[in-house]
């Protein structure tokens, strides 16, 4: 019953004190978020990851790739423990190191490895955080960086410093949609399918490109249409339409503007009593915000529901079971990077930290 798993919860809380930390994801449901003593967006959870360093357990309420990476930033003596081990992200399992390897050999053959006159190398790899430590790894060793939709602009802009492309994986429509805010053609960002039998890639296209987006996609913001928004904007004349940047490209430049999770919630707070905002992102985030923010009218693009079901998988039942099991002194559900991906995964991430606009 939900009234037992809160006390459980609550006490294993009480007992561990300053020796636990627990993060939640902005996409978590709120019978999880209520207990987590840090809330945010992937990158802010990054953070958060390495800020706490008394912490012995790090109970990370998200998936799969967000607690890898909170290894990886986290001391080695600290836990980091994830509930439930099927909370993946369909999106990261979208490209694996052998795909990317083998892109990686195409991509070289084609442009060479020798840096232009400007210093600048023919390839610069940049992974979004929703992939899979072997692929931040994959960037540190050679010469790229990982990116979060919060700073992707800035990310493809150091990118673009050091490179005359940039290779961007898994997700394409952040990586489109970014490309496409900083003014470079759409003509210019072919899709690199690791897949060859759903269609190929266009190697005339591949040759020109200043940005090569890998086929991966978000199955739950791919949901949002521009059906949705013209909707919207019907029902509700003044409405502002905010998307994350995971959407498709249509969608976005359909919307009033895009950004994170933390972007989202930021503008929603800032509003003046009164706004109306129609929001292209996960359910559980927009329900939240709407009842924090009742001076405003806040609902969903997608009236048919719209949850991470991966993130869904983080139940309180689980959350009080690894709680309970930390309490007898037992680590369960522990992830860990091993040393050989761990090192250059942060070089990579590390370059994200101090990459600044
Ligand atoms: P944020 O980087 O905005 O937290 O998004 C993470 C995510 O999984 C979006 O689908
Ligand atoms: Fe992955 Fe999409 Fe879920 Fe984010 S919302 S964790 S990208 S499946």
């Amino acid at each position: 019953p939900p009234e037992e798993l809160d006390r459980r919860i609550r006490s294993a809380k009480d007992l561990l004190g300053e020796r636990l930390v627990i993060l939640g994801h902005f996409y978590q449901r709120d019978e999880v978020v209520q207990y987590a003593d840090y809330v945010g967006d992937s990158f802010q959870l990054a953070g958060a990851a390495k800020a706490r360093t008394n912490a012995e357990a790090i109970v990370f309420c998200g998936v799969h790739f967000m607690a890898e990476t909170a290894d990886l930033l986290s001391s080695p003596d600290q836990a980091v423990i994830l509930p439930n081990l099927a909370a993946g992200c369909s999106m990261a399992d979208m490209a694996d190191i052998d795909q990317v390897e083998e892109c990686w050999e195409e991509l070289t053959a084609l442009y060479g490895s020798e840096p232009d006159a400007d210093g600048r190398v023919p390839v610069i790899p940049v992974t979004y955080m929703n992939s899979s430590a072997a692929l931040k790894g994959f960037c540190g060793r050679n010469g790229g960086i990982v990116c979060t939709s919060s700073n992707a602009q800035t990310v493809l802009e150091w990118a673009f410093e050091r490179g005359q492309r940039v290779l961007f994986f898994p997700d394409q429509h952040l990586g489109r949609n970014t490309a496409k805010a900083m003014g470079v053609p759409v003509e210019a960002m072919p899709l690199w399918n690791p897949n060859r039998a759903l269609g190929g890639n266009d190697e005339r296209a591949i040759e020109d490109a200043r940005v090569i987006l890998w086929h991966g996609f978000c199955s739950v913001h791919r949901r949002f249409t521009v059906d949705q928004i013209d909707r919207a904007r019907a029902a509700h004349p003044g409405v502002r339409v905010i998307v994350h940047p995971e959407c498709p490209m249509p969608v976005v430049d359909a919307a009033d503007e895009s950004g994170s999770t933390d972007y989202i919630t930021k503008a929603i707070a800032a509003a003046p009593d009164g706004s109306t905002f129609a929001i292209g992102t996960e359910i559980n985030l927009v329900q939240r915000l709407a009842a924090q923010y009742p001076q405003h009218t806040i609902f969903c693009l997608d009236d048919v529901i719209c949850p991470c079901s991966t993130m869904y998988r983080i139940h309180p039942g689980y959350l009080a079971w690894v709680l309970d099991e930390l309490v007898a002194g037992r680590v369960v559900n522990r992830i860990t990077v091993g040393d050989d991906v761990a090192v250059p995964s942060r070089v990579a991430l590390e370059r994200m930290l101090a990459a600044r606009p």
